[in-house]
């Protein structure tokens, strides 16, 4: 039977009906309102009766850019949203009169790699999401963890500098400061500002009023030497990241999601020489592996349908 996926970031709502294989059906994505959190709940609503409409739905799961307590109801807090304390699952649930489950959206993620994408053969992986925060998510033993109070795998808030630059979720320092979409784009006008290899981008920031995730992925592609190099520190970032994550969870393999991983080996390449030098017990310690996530742009729906499949099963059974 069928699920259906919403997956609420910081800029965008993308929906999807899926089936228990993990094949989209159908999909569809709209701007995330700003500010309202009454407003996200319009948008979903609205997505869910319309996937839904003619097809029997086991249950709506939903992957949301924030904290969610252990009963997967409520978001504690998000950084990128304004959700504080929100009662999410219940305000979707009486509307839709369906089961609805919360999920962090990059857990919902990271559960479709490991279920049907980039981690399908392995048992232990670690996902960091780039895209408008690092979101993460940790499987463990074929499991995927969520901690005492359910926000386990909060990757992005992992502090990389001491008394570092301020994060949205309070703390100083987070590597989301330093290895998100947003991160790369402070690092790329810094760049420009500086002049030499940055350029290029000066000049295209100067004819389109500023630079944007797409300016930059032009300039990717086209091997810009300023754009080149803010990825490149991006990666040596999220490398050293990932070196202290090797020491807490040891996974076989690191999969890397969201929109600035479709830079695929530009980016992967700088984080493993990164990760290589800061790899506690480097030389003895097994080298995992570092891949893009397969799914890309449909993990989140695709895994919080699964999810909410899963939940639902569990329930009845
Ligand atoms: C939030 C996470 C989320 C990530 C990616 C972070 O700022 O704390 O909950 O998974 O962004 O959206
Ligand atoms: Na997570
Ligand atoms: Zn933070």
């Amino acid at each position: 039977m069928h699920a259906v996926g919403i997956d609420i970031g910081g800029t965008k709502i993308a929906g999807a009906l899926v089936a228990d294989d993990g094949v989209i059906v159908a999909e569809e994505r709209r701007p995330t309102p700003a500010g309202d959190p009454a407003a996200i709940v319009d948008v979903v609503v609205g997505m869910v009766e319309r996937l839904a409409l003619g097809h029997r739905v086991v249950a709506t799961g939903v992957a949301a850019a924030g904290f969610i307590d252990s009963a997967q109801s409520t978001v504690y807090y998000a950084p990128n949203i304004k959700w504080r304390n929100e009662p999410l699952r219940d305000r979707l649930r009486e509307r839709l009169g369906m089961d609805v489950t919360i999920d962090n959206d990059a857990n919902a993620a990271g559960w479709a790699e490991f279920r049907f994408g980039a981690a399908r053969d392995a048992r232990d992986m670690t996902m960091l999401t780039i895209g408008t925060g690092v979101g993460g998510a940790i499987v463990t033993g074929d499991r995927l963890l969520r901690g005492g109070f359910g926000t386990a795998g909060e990757l992005g808030h992992l502090r990389v500098v001491p008394d570092g630059l301020p994060c949205g979720c309070g703390a100083r320092g987070c590597i989301e400061q330093y290895g998100s979409g947003r991160a790369l784009l402070r690092m790329a006008n810094e760049i420009a500002d500086a002049g030499g290899i940055g350029l290029a981008l000066a000049a295209a920031r100067e004819r389109a009023g500023a630079l944007d995730g797409g300016i930059l992925a032009e300039y990717i592609a086209e091997g810009d030497p300023g754009a080149l190099h803010a990825l490149r520190q991006l990666g040596h970032w999220l490398g050293q990241a990932c070196a202290s994550l090797s020491a807490v969870l040891d996974p076989e393999l690191f999969v890397f999601g969201g929109g600035v991983s479709i830079a695929g080996d530009l980016l992967l390449d700088p984080v493993r020489e990164s990760y290589l030098s800061h790899l506690p017990a480097r030389g003895y310690h097994p080298e995992p592996r570092f891949v893009v996530a397969e799914l890309v742009n449909d993990a989140g729906v695709v895994g919080a349908a699964d999810l909410a499949r899963i939940h639902a099963e569990a329930a009845t059974s």
